[in-house]
């Protein structure tokens, strides 16, 4: 909040027709130097797009900074888990020139929630889907094939937040390097996993010698 109120006091302070440039650079770190550039005029803010990917064994960091369309941040995250210790992970945190910080994540919840998921990954194969079991408040699940600029095909199923549906329908953020916006993205509340049906069994067992 406090962040928005500054960049929108430093766009007012700005006189028209200055420059803003954005440092810009692109890593396989967590972070990055670059030259400094001079943005397009559509583009108005600076930003820092932070991703981690992680298959299960060491995590991958991909950093990128660069000029963004100040009308296309905000604070959402993307968060999907697609298996144990398997995970996409991006936030992308808008900023003025001298101003920028690299962008937080937020601390990983591995507490089973009790949903359940499909889950795969799979990039440009096609994926053989398996069930996660969906932890901390990741109470979605989501299902995206993307198209990345040669045309290869990425799928991706997993759990998610409720904040990451909005924002890849929202279609505003570039993922993974792909734009989202025209792909089909399915995002549903997940069911309850089988202890449920578990219980439900019971209960009728529990009535049928009852009754
Ligand atoms: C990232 O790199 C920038 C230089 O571009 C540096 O100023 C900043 O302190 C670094 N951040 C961290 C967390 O290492
Ligand atoms: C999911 O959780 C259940 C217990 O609720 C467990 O039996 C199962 O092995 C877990 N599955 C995976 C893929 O971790
Ligand atoms: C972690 O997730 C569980 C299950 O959704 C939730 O009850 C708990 O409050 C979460 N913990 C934190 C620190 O957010
Ligand atoms: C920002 O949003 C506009 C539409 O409001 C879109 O045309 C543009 O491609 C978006 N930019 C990025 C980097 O996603």
């Amino acid at each position: 909040m406090q962040g928005v109120l500054r960049l929108v006091l430093f766009s007012l302070l700005l006189p028209p027709g200055s420059l803003l440039e954005c440092e810009t650079c692109s890593a396989t770190s967590s972070n990055c130097t670059g030259s400094w550039e001079i943005c397009e005029n559509n583009l108005d803010s600076c930003a820092i797009s932070l991703m981690v990917l992680s298959q299960g064994e060491k995590p991958y960091t991909t950093v990128e900074k660069g000029c963004y369309s100040f009308s296309n941040c905000s604070a959402g995250w993307i968060l999907v888990t697609f298996g144990r210790e398997k995970f996409i992970r991006q936030s992308v945190g808008c900023c003025q020139e001298q101003d920028c910080t690299l962008p937080q994540l937020p601390p990983i919840n591995t507490t089973a929630n009790g949903k359940r998921c499909p889950a795969c990954y799979a990039a440009p194969h096609a994926c053989p889907t398996a069930i996660v079991n969906c932890t901390g408040f990741e109470n979605y699940c989501l299902g995206l094939t993307m198209h990345q600029h040669g045309g290869k095909a990425i799928s991706l199923k997993g759990c998610t937040t409720e904040l990451t549906c909005e924002e890849l329908q929202a279609g505003e953020k570039a993922f993974l390097g792909v734009d989202v916006r025209g792909e089909k993205i399915d995002c549903r509340p997940a069911s309850q996993t089988s202890s449920l049906s578990g219980s439900f069994l019971l209960c009728l067992l529990l009535m049928m010698v009852l009754l």
